[in-house]
């Protein structure tokens, strides 16, 4: 059962993310769509990952189920997002805005394992506007500064991708193709 693995990231997570798949997974071919494009006609399943940014997933994830949508409709596909909220109602607004809602209607798969701002690895500019969102996230819940802008921040969380993983696993077993 070959699987394909789709994502864009920006900052690393959501890459982080498909390797930490495929590991579980095994028969996999990753594909950093910001790099390259992959047919999945060729695969039993499909896994697309993206990164949030400004409510918005990634452009390149896009793209790619528009341009492959017939194809992606014949497969278990599942979908995880990379990202800091865990409001059940915005994330469903990420899910609903960023993908055909043919494939939001018949997912085998979905979660959104958390999320990393790694500060240790941006700009001047960067880490100052992910400082102020990231504060700014938890001032609106009520809650105090989160970060001091230099520490690496991370919710990314193993335990939900392994179970996504088993979710995609289990039903390939019950579907062959
Ligand atoms: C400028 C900026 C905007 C962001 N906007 C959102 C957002 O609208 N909603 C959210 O839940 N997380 C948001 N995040 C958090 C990212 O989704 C999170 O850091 C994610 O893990 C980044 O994935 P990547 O490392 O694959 O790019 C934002 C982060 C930054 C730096």
């Amino acid at each position: 059962m070959k699987t394909l693995i789709a994502y864009s990231s920006t900052h690393g997570s959501a890459a982080e993310s498909a390797g930490f798949l495929a590991g579980i997974l095994g028969d996999t071919d990753v594909v950093d769509l910001k790099k390259g494009d992959a047919n999945p006609a060729g695969f039993d399943a499909v896994i697309l990952g993206s990164s949030v940014y400004g409510g918005q997933i990634q452009k390149e994830v896009k793209d790619f189920c528009k341009k492959y949508l017939g194809i992606l409709l014949q497969k278990p596909i599942g979908i995880y997002l990379t990202c800091l909220t865990e409001e059940r109602d915005e994330v469903r607004r990420f899910l609903e805005n960023g993908f055909p809602s043919e494939i939001v209607g018949r997912l085998t798969a979905f979660c959104t394992p958390g999320g990393a701002i790694y500060f240790t690895k941006m700009n001047f500019l960067e880490r100052n506007a992910s400082k102020i969102l990231l504060n700014g996230i938890s001032k609106s819940k009520g809650a105090g500064k989160i970060t001091d802008g230099k520490t690496d921040y991370v919710t990314l969380s193993k335990e939900k991708l392994e179970a996504f993983a088993r979710r995609m696993a289990g039903n390939q077993e019950r579907n062959p193709s």
